[in-house]
């Protein structure tokens, strides 16, 4: 593909930054938009540090009208990856409004303004929360979509509008991709998942408690109907994750229309299984408890990644112990995060 110039929303965010120094290292020009509402401006240094290219910069909010026809009067993008939004399950529960107008709202007026100013090749970071509790594993994109809360709803009530529009206006082109569990980080330990107070997800958690900022693990229930009784996820590399958007961009330019793929490794590992892999990959000790399951996890959630192998000519690569050691990596070099 071309050299292009990509506006990339929410890129000085976990999966973002990640992207942008892989879109970077491509030879690709980036444009991060980011209100820095879940990260941190530093993200810009180091995504320079490792790329050896600063991604020009502007700060503000992906569904702000202004700052969006400002943007794009001032750079002729050629095609976008939208990752801004607000992204905690827990959190969607109790805020909804919020949710769905930062979410939902903010997308449309990003769309709109992409349309007038002619940009319309995209690429959305949806989710595997849009299949809710799956009839069975490995997930197909075919598989019926069903999100069990209101951050999912969101992720999928985007996924309709962007098909919508490909049938309405059908020169655009959109990618839609459905990420399973990120995990890991950059193989310098410069850039990682940075969130703010007690970490929602697993991996997360983990790492701080290998360091010592947090003194055990609670595991959310041990008596699925798994291998071992916990939950099963498929955990992907973000820096896999990061390549399949390269993989996707590519696609978005060969063609029009909307098409929905799943970015996950086909592997399901149990919340046991993570812990294990970590204390070898750190060689520290991850103290738990299996306490109660947590309202709305399901049992098991891992992809079948055929479709991307087929359409994009991608598939992840790095596995479990590479995921643990990146991210033990970053997180013991990076305490306090950014
Ligand atoms: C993984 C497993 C938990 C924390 C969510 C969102 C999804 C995506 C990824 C945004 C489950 C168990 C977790 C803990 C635990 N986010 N767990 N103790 O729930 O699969 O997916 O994050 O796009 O949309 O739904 O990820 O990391 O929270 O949980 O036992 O302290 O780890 O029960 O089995 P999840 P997770």
């Amino acid at each position: 593909m071309d050299k292009q110039t990509l506006l990339v929303t929410g890129g000085a965010g976990y999966i973002g930054s990640h992207t942008v120094v892989e879109l970077l290292g491509a030879g690709h020009d980036v444009v991060i938009l980011d209100n820095f509402s879940n990260s941190s401006p530093k993200v810009v240094d180091r995504i320079e540090e490792i790329a050896g290219r600063r991604p020009q910069l502007v700060e503000g909010d992906a569904g702000d009208r202004s700052t969006l026809q400002q943007l794009l009067s001032r750079h002729r993008i050629d095609a976008t990856i939208h990752f801004a939004g607000y992204k905690a399950v827990g959190e969607s529960v109790a805020k909804p409004l919020a949710y769905y107008g930062n979410n939902v709202g903010g997308t449309v007026v990003l769309l709109e303004c992409l349309e007038e100013a002619g940009a319309r090749r995209f690429v959305f970071s949806s989710s595997a929360t849009v299949y809710g509790d799956p009839a069975s594993v490995p997930i197909r994109e075919d598989f019926p979509t069903g999100p069990t809360n209101p951050y999912g709803r969101t992720k999928w009530y985007i996924e309709h509008m962007l098909n919508d529009l490909a049938v309405a206006s059908p020169d655009w082109s959109i990618g839609i991709l459905r990420y399973f569990n990120p995990v890991g980080a950059h193989v310098s330990g410069r850039i990682g998942e940075n969130p703010r107070g007690i970490p929602n997800n697993l991996m997360p958690f983990v790492t701080q408690v290998a360091v010592g900022k947090r003194p055990q693990l609670s595991v959310f229930g041990g008596d699925y109907p798994t291998p071992d009784g916990t939950g099963v996820r498929d955990y992907i590399h973000v820096v896999d994750l990061a390549l399949g958007h390269l993989a996707a961009l590519e696609k978005v330019a060969r063609g029009k229309g909307a098409w929905t793929i799943n970015l996950g490794t086909g592997i399901g590992y149990s919340v046991l299984d993570i812990v294990k892999a970590f204390e070898k990959a750190s060689g520290r000790p991850i103290p738990y408890q299996i306490v109660d399951r947590r309202p709305g996890d399901v049992a098991q959630c891992y992809a079948d990644p055929s479709l991307a192998a087929q359409e994009l000519g991608w598939r992840a690569t790095r596995d479990l112990q590479t995921m643990c050691a990146d991210s033990w990596r970053w997180q013991e070099g990076n305490p306090e995060g950014y």
